[in-house]
């Protein structure tokens, strides 16, 4: 039976890698994408979401959940995904329409219907839909089978502030009520995407697929590849987003440990850290896995595998 998730949303190059991943892969059934306002705003953040559906040739329906944090201004990334979210491929206005139904309600309802503890939830941009959902009918949560998201740094430190990853930073309030849940986490940090690096080798790769999604791949990744290159001095652009979906297909490529994780909501200087427990020096319940380590090749293999399967 292939794993049923529903992607929650912020295209974004990385994201679009991820969701094209998902969408290769017979093992997964995506149920719903959800578009959230985080790298760019909603409005070009649900816009991207059906480009990428339709790239795909899957027929996916999207969503559009929140279009600001529960509780603060939203904080935008264009100065890494540039102002579309998706520079580095230009792709045409989507045909694919966006559903009507509201996104959070998309995930209550399907959470509802479908048997408890069957769909798998998996942010990869700000956890407002996530919190939204969980406030707006508590009775889903021991449904949810597990949460898989991209968020958070402890070793890796923060990448939007000294502090803070950048998911968890637009809405530490909607971070922290999701970590407290009681959903079974499994959270995938820069400390893990970070050694999910692209290489030149693997760029030009999937530029000489024969297919359109590949040469996407690349100019989505040649693109997000230059912030990083500048900032860290590191060749190569951090996968994100598609070690999440990479975990559902092959877990063992990943390490890791259950700890607990909270949220900063309070911070002067560290608002949206997630203060991991590594060392379980706390005391407090482990309520995460948290992923540290990768097996790099393993993975680009898997995405090389999985992107060349599509049109
Ligand atoms: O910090 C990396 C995360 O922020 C990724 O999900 C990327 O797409 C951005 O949303
Ligand atoms: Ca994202």
């Amino acid at each position: 039976m292939p794993q049923k998730i529903i992607i929650d949303t912020d295209p974004g190059q990385d994201d679009a890698v991820a969701i094209l991943l998902a969408l290769a892969s017979p093992e997964i059934e995506v149920l719903g994408i959800v578009a959230v306002a985080g790298n760019v705003p909603l409005p070009l953040t649900e816009a991207n979401a059906r480009k990428i559906v339709e790239l795909s040739g899957q027929s996916v329906p999207v969503f559009a959940g929140c279009d600001r944090p529960l509780a603060r201004d939203l904080v935008t990334a264009e100065h890494v995904h540039g102002k579309t979210g998706l520079d580095g491929t230009d792709l045409p206005d989507p045909t694919v329409p966006l559903q009507p139904q509201d996104g959070v309600d998309f995930i209550i309802d399907t959470l509802r219907r479908e048997p408890a503890g069957t769909v798998t939830l998996v942010p990869i941009g700000p956890l407002t839909n996530i919190a939204t959902a969980f406030r707006r009918a508590p009775d889903i949560i021991p449904k949810v089978q597990r949460i898989v998201l991209m968020g958070g740094a402890y070793f890796e430190v923060g990448n939007i502030t000294p502090a803070a990853e950048f998911n968890i930073y637009v809405d530490p309030e909607a971070a922290a009520e999701v970590f407290a849940a009681g959903a079974p986490l499994v959270v995938v940090p820069l400390d893990v995407t970070h050694k999910a690096l692209t290489s030149r080798a693997w760029v030009d790769q999937m530029r000489d697929l024969p297919n359109r999604c590949g040469p996407a791949v690349a100019g989505w990744t040649d693109f997000f590849e230059r912030f990083d290159t500048a900032k860290y001095g590191s060749l190569g652009a951090p996968l994100h987003d598609p070690c999440t979906i990479a975990w559902l297909l092959e877990p063992d490529l990943f390490q890791g440990r259950q700890i607990n994780i909270e949220v900063e909501t309070e911070g002067r200087w560290t608002t949206g850290m997630t203060v991991a427990d590594w060392w379980r020096v706390s005391g407090r319940a482990a309520n995460a896995l948290f992923l540290k380590d990768v097996d790099r090749d393993g993975l680009f293999g898997l995405i090389s595998d999985r992107i060349a399967r599509l049109p």
